[in-house]
């Protein structure tokens, strides 16, 4: 199936940090596979800005090597790949200083859209937002895109938002959480609200329990020094899982239109209860054979941050209360998977007997790998010993459903790219969103910083320190395996 392709009108987009990580891993290769699929006219401007001393010609240069580097498939294409790196243009710019913002202002266009990526450190948001406003680039045709971490508490979130709205207003900030630009993420609402099978039964009445883990195999690499200083919590709760949490408790908004949308997020995230210290499990890995431990990670032998979180949630409303949500995410688990489990009530009778077993539906969105959706049905075990029960899985795995070409499915990163230019902020958060999400996340980890709470240590490719299995298992439930 090949997706339909609608060019957008010739823009100018700067990449603020353009020589940086993220601007090489992500945002470049995102933005060449759009060019790539003819979502681009030629005429458009991607303009790098960063310290980094060079012309157009060595940035063009850098950004070729990082294609090649980051997508090296698509990076074959010489047509496309000589074509992308001719709308690209590069100026030296000081985010703290006055240099090279003139040069910046005098290579916008009038009349079109112009998108600035902060791809730099939080802290650079406000100044940078002053400085557009300075030069003359802050007009209503201007958006600003930023990435998490937005703050790292509620007041810095406030400051933050804050800084941005002295000359932006909320239409034009774009926050990105990339969870919402990944294909599945946004299935969640399609099968919730395109199809009349699931949405009569999405409450309490008939929900026990939903499970969402989000695991990973991954360490935490070279980042030790911002992810020591965050922890699983700041780093994947308050954002991604907070936003998968969302968008399956949310009610049904009244049309898929940006503000719709949040509005019925912001509501579930105002409806969380706080957490227990007993519903929290926070857990660090240790080395295994060849793999240093957390603490050796990050460098900080006495390291109380968390790299495993699990924990219960209430969501305190007529649709959902009596349904916990029991979430988990963590680093250098047993494999990389994320999924959510909606786990049904048994029937209120069995018309069967005892000898039939216990059973009970189980919905399984598969977020990655193997992006699907799984429903078991009960059905009577095949032979002649009785009425015995069995569940099978009704399971269908979205890439041999529909079979896309690889190249047709964008990453996150194009979409959110592209929604920036369409003006498009159903997939962003919103200021009031985040700062909701911090004020429910705030005195969490206060609770356990004031205790000196320490993580409980879980083997490398594990699932977690066992405390968290007991988090389930003591209420009668259990989590589903951590497998791909
Ligand atoms: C990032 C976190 O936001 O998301 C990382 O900072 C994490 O720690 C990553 O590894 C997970 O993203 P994905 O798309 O690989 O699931």
């Amino acid at each position: 199936m090949v997706s339909r392709i609608i060019p957008v009108d010739p823009f100018d987009l700067v990449i603020i940090g353009g020589t940086g990580d993220l601007a090489r891993r992500k945002i470049l290769p995102g933005l060449f596979r759009r060019y790539r699929a003819g979502q681009m006219q030629g005429e458009t401007r991607v303009i790098g800005a960063a310290r980094a001393e060079m012309d157009a010609d060595g940035y063009r240069a850098m950004v070729r090597a990082a294609l090649e580097e980051f997508d090296p498939v698509n990076a074959t294409d010489t047509d496309a790949m000589a074509g992308f790196l001719k709308i690209l243009d590069y100026v030296v710019l000081d985010a703290m200083g006055t240099d090279g913002w003139t040069d910046l202002a005098g290579k916008m266009h009038e009349g079109r859209v112009r998108a600035f990526y902060f791809s730099v450190a939080p802290r650079l948001f406000g100044p940078l937002a002053e400085r557009l406003h300075l030069h003359g680039m802050a007009d209503d045709d201007t958006r600003i895109v930023v990435e998490k971490p937005f703050g790292r508490d509620l007041g810095t979130a406030r400051a933050l938002n804050a800084s941005l709205a002295q000359h932006f207003h909320e239409g034009q900030i774009y926050r990105i959480d990339h969870y919402l630009g990944k294909e599945t993420v946004q299935n969640l609402m399609a099968i919730r609200f395109g199809n009349m099978l699931f949405e009569p039964l999405w409450n309490s009445q008939y929900i026990d329990h939903i499970q969402i883990t989000v695991a990973e195999t991954v360490g935490v690499g070279g980042r030790g020094d911002y992810y020591d200083r965050s922890g699983a919590m700041r780093d994947m709760v308050q954002n991604h899982m907070m936003q998968l949490l969302c968008l399956i408790a949310m009610e049904p908004p009244a049309k898929f239109d940006p503000d719709a949308v949040r509005d019925e997020k912001l509501k579930v995230i105002r409806a969380l209860d706080p957490v227990e210290p007993n519903e929290i499990v926070r857990g660090q890995y240790e080395a295994d054979d060849d793999k240093p431990g957390y603490r050796e990670h990050v460098e900080n032998p006495v390291s109380l941050t968390e790299s495993f979180i699990a924990m219960k949630l209430h969501v305190s409303n007529w649709r959902w209360a009596g349904t916990p949500f029991y979430l988990r995410t963590g680093k250098r688990l047993r494999a990389r998977t994320s999924e959510i489990a909606v786990v049904f009530k048994e029937t209120p009778h069995s018309i069967f007997g005892p000898e039939a077993g216990q059973h009970r539906n189980i919905l399984t969105i598969r977020l990655q790998p193997n992006e699907g959706i799984d429903l078991g049905v009960t059905i009577k075990e095949p032979g002649p010993g009785g009425m015995r029960l069995v569940d099978v899985p009704l399971d269908m795995t979205f890439s041999e459903a529909l079979e896309p070409e690889a190249e047709d499915v964008p990453d996150a990163y194009e979409r959110l790219i592209m929604d920036v230019i369409r003006g498009n902020q159903t997939l962003f958060m919103r200021g009031d969103e985040v700062e909701a999400a911090w004020a429910w996340t705030d005195p969490i980890i206060k609770a356990w910083e004031d205790r000196g709470d320490e993580p409980r240590p879980y083997d490398s490719g594990s699932s977690g320190p066992e405390d968290a299995l007991m988090l389930m298992h003591r209420d009668g439930r259990r989590w589903r395996d951590i497998r791909t």
